[in-house]
């Protein structure tokens, strides 16, 4: 990950290029609050902007977009396909509501939310093959540039193989030093798929050890940015939320140090297979 800058982007296995980090934006009300955060990340230099349909926040940020002025076209925008939606018809629909929430034409990336249809993470309906089957029509429509998905465990993407003509692009998944899920990265690695880091900030828990704390003052870096800097050396793209100008400001000022490598496996040790989210590997 050398020479990686603010305004890196990586290739996805669809020729797409992806900003290396962005800003999330779960449990950011829509209107004022999420316009503020998005615009306040943008002046910031983020140019990636990562929502969903569950986050019920799609139509703020489609306002912030225009507000900011920034082109279309400088700007990867991410939504995810709600679970209650999956399903052949109602992912075609869908991506139409999203569209015209956001205000845009295209999205960058569409991304399936959850393995599973059930709103109730622990109860497994799956309609994966049929919803990825709308997903693809939705990228040969134009409608998204690249597709994906989220939460989904190594089963999940090798299933994939068994039904998918367009592979996706990117798997979302929550990784930080208490979920350092090796053997997923890895897969996504050996299979062309990125692999994006959701709840890079472990939800909030950036003093959660000791560790994070005596790491970031060797490095006159706060604990926030010893996490994302973590992620992004391993080739993982963070995509912290923070609705604070300050922090939003501070997260990603993460390119000029590097972990060493002592210090990053130190950082690895931390694994606890902690999920601050849902657990998505038990369901079928
Ligand atoms: N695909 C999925 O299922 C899924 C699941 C979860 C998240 N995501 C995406 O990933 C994004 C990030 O995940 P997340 O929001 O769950 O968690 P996160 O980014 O790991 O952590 C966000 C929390 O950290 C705080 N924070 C931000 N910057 C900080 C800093 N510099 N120092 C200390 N605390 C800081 C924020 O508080 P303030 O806002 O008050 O600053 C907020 O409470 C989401 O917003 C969403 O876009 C996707």
């Amino acid at each position: 990950m050398d020479n990686l800058n603010l305004n890196s982007r990586r290739t996805l296995n669809n020729g797409i290029k992806i900003p290396v980090i962005g800003i999330g934006t779960y449990r950011v009300e829509d209107g004022e609050p999420v316009i503020n955060e998005i615009k306040c990340a943008l002046e910031a230099g983020y140019r990636l902007i990562d929502t969903a349909a569950a986050y019920k926040n799609e139509e703020g940020v489609g306002r912030a977009i225009v507000e900011s002025g920034i082109p279309r076209e400088k700007l990867f925008i991410t939504t995810k396909l709600e679970d209650i939606d999956e399903g052949y018809e109602s992912t075609l629909r869908a991506i139409d509501v999203s569209l015209a929430k956001l205000g845009l034409s295209y999205v960058d990336l569409y991304l399936i939310h959850w393995p599973t249809a059930s709103a109730n993470h622990k109860i497994s309906i799956n309609k994966r093959e049929e919803t990825w089957k709308a997903m693809e029509e939705i990228c040969k429509s134009g409608k998204a540039k690249a597709i994906g998905v989220a939460n989904y465990a190594i089963a999940h993407l090798k299933e994939m193989k068994e039904y998918a003509h367009i592979l996706p692009v990117m798997d979302q998944v929550e990784f930080h030093p208490f979920l350092y899920q090796k053997d997923l990265l890895e897969y996504c690695k050996e299979n062309g798929i990125v692999l994006q880091a959701h709840s890079p900030l472990a939800s909030g828990n950036v003093s959660r050890s000791e560790l994070i704390t005596d790491i970031a003052k060797k490095y006159h870096k706060n604990n926030a940015q010893v996490l994302i800097r973590w992620s992004l050396q391993h080739g993982a793209f963070p995509i912290p939320k923070s609705i604070h100008k300050e922090r939003i400001e501070e997260n990603i000022h993460v390119f000029d140090f590097g972990l060493s490598e002592e210090d990053m496996k130190k950082l690895d040790g931390l694994n606890a297979n902690l999920h601050f989210r849902s657990n998505p590997e038990n369901l079928e």
